[in-house]
């Protein structure tokens, strides 16, 4: 069984594109994959309803991104892969690079090939680049590694290890987040106004920095604020909407200790910071049927 996680970006999405750092964090819920032997090359994903043949030509991304994978194994056999999602898509929370993860793993497993959790998350990157065009490779690295991770393009991947477990509440905003349009939006702002945008990366690299000791000492208020201010910044940057607005608002009211907009923006998920389990799970019940609870000890 391949499987490949889902991911909240806790600091630095959109700026970690443009070679910044940012820091994510694995989450429990992904995808799952099988493959085997079959009679011809297919891609099934059941809870979608759709099955995919591989056209390294194809109109539709999915056929070229499985025409990609397949084209990375020689001599194998036809094979089929069925996925099973437990993640919504379009939610910022990383389904695309899940959906590769898990199909190179399922695949590794069923040619008995053995590769480092890194590696295959490397792998993946070329399945993002179908979707999302000029991806920084924190999604596909998270959904292969999980944990919390510090990734900055180019840079070695660092694991961070965490003083305290780190338990946050995700929610949806009911609203489709499109990672290829946001990550353009914020383009065209750099484009039109370099100074004005980079000044705004520097600081998120600075949180970023502050995040990563604030989890090494276990100082999860400092870690809040630090996702408020980042928020801020994204809110500026346009890639917040009113829902996302009021989720946050309303995950603060209740006492989480930081509140943001989560991957790409502009609708979406949002991932809010509990002082712990049980005050993630009141935190949850408060922002409704579409949010969950998820946590990292590590
Ligand atoms: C999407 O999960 C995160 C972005 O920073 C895009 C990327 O890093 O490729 C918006």
């Amino acid at each position: 069984m391949g499987f490949g996680r889902g991911k909240v970006i806790l600091l630095g999405e959109h700026s970690v594109v443009h070679g910044s750092p940012a820091i994510a964090m694995g989450i429990s819920r992904g995808i799952s994959a099988v493959a085997r032997a079959a009679e011809e090359d297919l891609l099934t994903l059941s809870p979608w309803g759709l099955q995919v043949r591989p056209r390294s030509d194809g109109s539709e991304p999915l056929e070229q991104a499985f025409a990609i994978v397949l084209g990375t194994y020689s001599n194998r056999p036809p094979l089929r892969v069925d996925v099973q999602v437990d993640l919504p898509s379009g939610a910022g929370l990383g389904c695309s690079a899940a959906l590769g993860v898990a199909i190179f793993d399922a695949i590794d497993g069923a040619l008995r090939i053995s590769r480092s959790r890194e590696e295959l998350g490397r792998m993946a990157h070329e399945w993002e680049e179908v979707f999302h065009g000029s991806p920084s490779g924190i999604d596909n690295m998270a959904a292969a590694v999980g944990g919390v991770l510090r990734y900055r393009k180019g840079a070695p991947l660092k694991p961070l290890s965490l003083a305290r477990p780190l338990r946050v509440v995700v929610a949806h905003s009911g609203e489709r987040s499109k990672t290829k349009e946001m990550v353009s939006l914020v383009a065209r702002q750099l484009a039109s106004n370099p100074a004005r945008v980079h000044d705004k990366f520097d600081d998120v690299s600075d949180l970023v920095d502050e995040a990563e000791v604030a989890l090494s000492i276990g100082d999860m208020r400092t870690l809040g604020r630090l996702l408020n201010w980042n928020h801020g910044i994204l809110s500026s940057l346009l890639l917040s909407t009113p829902k996302v607005e009021d989720l946050c608002r309303l995950a603060r009211a209740h006492g989480a200790l930081g509140a943001k907009v989560t991957g790409a923006g502009g609708g979406g998920c949002i991932v809010a910071l509990a002082e712990d389990g049980e005050h993630a799970h009141r935190i949850r019940d408060v922002l409704g049927s579409r949010s969950f609870v998820d946590e990292v000890r590590q």
